[in-house]
């Protein structure tokens, strides 16, 4: 047995590939196309590890994910290959059309191809899941409730826009064909392995270096944060439980304004490794907004707490602790994502 998992060298894709691998025994045949986002050493530690195959390529290639489909026979399809940063969105909305919503097409119709041709048993047990966004919400008011799933979709950026077409896209097999789909929308992650792009490894590494910490507007918008390996688990129930053609939204109960965020990152950091020159929060520096930037998100996690018992295991103080040890113990990982070396480790490890 084995699931095909799209966008496993990035983030949230390489933590739950290793998650999933510590839980189980069942193959990820892990396809990612190795954009600046993905990072092969992520996943260093399943070197030598035969239940690990990956494949550098493009979701949008047909005809390499119908041969990886019937070559592997996965008996499902998680997928995150995304582009997934708001701020490169609005900067080059292009990538995020092709990748995010020609490439969840691609994927959908390779799979219904494949789903056709299998046998009863294998077509009921087949599962497509869809890795989303709370973003295609839209903005929330300070006193509006938390998004359920019925919540009409408003995405704001260009980033949210495409992933809410490829969630439509995903209904719409469904609906149409029967193609047996999942969808789980998803707050801002958190942990190990984040590319420095985004607030909170941005944050620590800018931190470390003695670098300002650019806090957009007035900071006040506010974020609900998962730990990375909670929205894995998430997945992986599910992946197991959920019910065809369902969404769930996954979040932390935990909503944030980014300056506390950043605050609470300075704190830790003085804790674990004072500066010499004075608290890292006098290097907060207020920036330019992002144009369209969205005030608030909040996730309503009932549904997927009340049918398929999954609770987050991680406090913010836990996750947070957690993460910001995570990179104070793994400075080289950040020299080379800094200096952009990580994306020779291929051609290192592995040789041409
Ligand atoms: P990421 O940017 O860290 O990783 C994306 C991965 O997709 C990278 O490994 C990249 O190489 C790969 N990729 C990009 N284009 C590809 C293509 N055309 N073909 C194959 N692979 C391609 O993203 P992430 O933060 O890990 O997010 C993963 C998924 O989860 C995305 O779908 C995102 O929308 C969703 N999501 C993210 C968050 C979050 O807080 N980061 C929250 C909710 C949902
Ligand atoms: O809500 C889920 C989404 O969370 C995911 O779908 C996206 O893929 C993921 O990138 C994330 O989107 P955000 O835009 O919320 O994440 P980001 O880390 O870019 O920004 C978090 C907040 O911090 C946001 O309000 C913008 C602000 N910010 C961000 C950066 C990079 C700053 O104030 N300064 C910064 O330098």
């Amino acid at each position: 047995m084995a699931i095909l998992v799209t966008g496993g060298a990035g983030f949230i894709g390489s933590n739950f590939v290793l998650d999933w691998l510590a839980q189980c025994d069942e193959a990820v045949i892990n396809l990612d196309l190795l954009s600046y986002a993905g990072n092969l050493e992520n996943l260093a530690s399943l070197q030598g590890d035969g239940r690990h195959v990956f494949m550098q390529g493009d979701i949008c290639d047909r005809a390499l994910v119908d041969r990886l489909l019937s070559e592997h026979q996965p008996r499902a399809l998680v997928h995150f290959a995304a582009e997934s940063h708001v701020d490169r969105s609005i900067s080059g909305p292009g990538a995020f059309m092709r990748t995010n919503i020609e490439g969840t097409y691609t994927l959908l119709e390779a799979s219904r191809q494949y789903w056709s041709g299998l046998d009863d048993a294998a077509k009921a047990a087949f599962r497509f899941h869809h890795v989303s966004t709370d973003e295609v919400y839209g903005s929330l008011a300070p006193q509006d409730p938390a998004f359920a799933e019925t919540k009409t979709y408003e995405p704001n950026s260009p980033y949210s826009a495409s992933k809410a077409a490829s969630d439509h896209l995903v209904r719409a097999w469904h609906h149409t064909y029967g193609l047996p789909v999942l969808t789980t929308n998803c707050s801002n992650n958190y942990g190990p392995y984040h590319f420095p792009e985004k607030l909170i490894p941005l944050m620590i590494v800018n931190a470390l270096a003695g670098k300002p910490l650019p806090v957009y507007g007035d900071g006040q918008q506010i974020r609900d944060w998962l730990y990375v390996t909670d929205h894995a688990a998430a997945i992986r129930a599910v992946l197991a439980s959920g019910r065809l053609g369902e969404t769930y939204n996954i979040g932390g109960w935990n909503e944030m304004a980014n300056i506390d965020i950043v605050k609470t990152v300075c704190t830790l950091l003085d804790e674990l490794r004072p500066d010499p020159a004075g608290p890292y929060s006098r290097l907060i520096t207020y920036v330019k907004d992002r144009p369209g930037h969205d005030r608030r998100y909040a996730i309503d996690a009932r549904k997927i707490e009340r049918e398929l018992g999954w609770r987050p295991a991680e406090t913010f103080a836990s996750g947070i602790r957690k993460t910001v040890q995570w990179y104070l113990d793994h400075p080289d990982w950040i020299a080379r994502v800094q200096s952009g070396a990580y994306r020779d480790w291929v051609s290192q490890q592995y040789g041409a």
